[in-house]
């Protein structure tokens, strides 16, 4: 089993985006059984709660279900269960450095560079924004997904 967590600052909008939209993409290749999908926040603020409204609204829209989503805080745990660890900004970036044990062996990365054909490197935060930020999200979340599947799947043959 490939283990993967999305993180961003609350895990409410850009990683629970991340995973609902990754494990779709699982979901319709037939890789449920090998490929495990998980994220979680560098800030504690919001353990428990759903994904944001407007997060779940974006995402319904282009038919991802976020609502069974609940939001966590990322732990030094995590660097030993799973084999990607992928950062939305430098600042999730740096807090995840910060976060790992000595003995991990996964490096934490940026998600977005996996694509080529992204220039953006980080996922804006929307939180503060308008309903066009939710909508960039998605856009390049579901472009980066493609290529770490991709990846994923050519780590596989
Ligand atoms: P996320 O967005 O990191 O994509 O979940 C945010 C969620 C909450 C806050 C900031 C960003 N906040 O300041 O509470």
């Amino acid at each position: 089993m490939i283990h993967v967590l999305f993180v961003c600052l609350g895990n409410i909008c850009r990683s629970p985006t991340a995973e609902g939209v990754f494990r779709h993409k699982v979901e319709r290749a037939g890789l449920s059984e090998v490929i495990a999908v998980d994220s979680a926040g560098t800030a504690a603020w919001h353990i428990g709660k759903a994904p944001d409204s407007r997060t779940c609204a974006a995402a319904r829209q282009r038919g991802y279900d976020l609502s069974a989503l609940r939001a966590r805080q990322a732990v030094a745990d995590d660097f030993l269960r799973f084999d990607w660890v992928l950062a939305m900004d430098a600042s999730n970036l740096a807090h995840l450095q910060a976060l790992r044990p000595a003995e991990a062996r996964v490096v934490p990365q940026l998600f977005l560079p996996l694509a080529d054909e992204l220039t953006l490197s980080e996922v804006p935060d929307p939180y503060y924004g308008g309903a066009q930020g939710f909508e960039q999200v998605l856009d390049v979340i579901e472009i980066a997904s493609d290529a770490l599947l991709q990846r994923i799947q050519s780590s596989l043959r």
